[in-house]
């Protein structure tokens, strides 16, 4: 539960969903993630294509350190207490009647299928905090990527943590975030 305020009636799930980054550093069953891999693969996708795949490391585990290291310094400070990292990629190609094409809706159905895990790790009490402050060279070399995937973001995936054990900094923005109203997302018609 948070101070969120809908100006709309919406199911719950929309606004408790947030991003925190206190996170508490327990170890998390490769089940459990894989509950969120499954709320994922129902995403809707053109053609269903399903053009994402997930690269993941687990705090226990031999690639975490790898993982963590192509982070911005600013996120590995507060990621490193996370029990999953995840990066999420799409295929920018792709196979149309044998022949592959450039793809229009990769990165839309990528989205699409990070809304989903986050939405069913935060119904199992888990918090996602997803990053674009990545070095993308250096995780498209740790991850083995081919060019023709496009690595949309990074997820950092645990327990909620406790707020205090956070740098001074990162704890004055330890809060769920507003939003601009829906009348300045939304036009009947065409845009003003
Ligand atoms: C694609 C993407 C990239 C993001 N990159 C970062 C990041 O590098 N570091 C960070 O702390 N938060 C990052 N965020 C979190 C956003 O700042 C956050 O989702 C936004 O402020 C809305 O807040 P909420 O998710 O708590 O509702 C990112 C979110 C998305 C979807």
């Amino acid at each position: 539960m948070n101070n969120r305020c809908a100006d709309y009636p919406v199911l719950p799930v929309f606004t408790r969903r947030w991003s925190p980054r206190a996170f508490d550093p327990r170890p998390l069953p490769q089940e459990k993630l894989f509950s969120l891999f499954e709320a994922a693969r129902w995403a809707p996708s053109s053609m269903n294509i399903q053009p994402w795949c997930f690269a993941y490391a687990l705090r226990d585990d031999v690639h975490w350190d790898d993982f963590l290291s192509t982070l911005l310094p600013g996120n590995q400070l507060w990621v490193k207490n996370a029990s999953a990292l995840v990066f999420i990629m799409s295929d920018t190609m792709s196979d149309y009647h044998g022949e592959p094409k450039p793809s229009r809706s990769h990165s839309f159905d990528a989205g699409a299928a990070w809304m989903s895990l986050a939405l069913q790790a935060q119904s199992m009490g888990l918090a996602t905090h997803a990053m674009a402050g990545v070095d993308w060279d250096a995780a498209r070399n740790i991850l083995h990527a081919p060019e023709r995937l496009q690595i949309e973001a990074a997820i950092a995936i645990g327990y909620p943590g406790n707020k205090d054990d956070l740098p001074e900094a990162l704890q004055e923005r330890e809060t769920p975030s507003d939003r601009r109203p829906v009348a300045e997302s939304a036009f009947n018609g065409p845009l003003i």
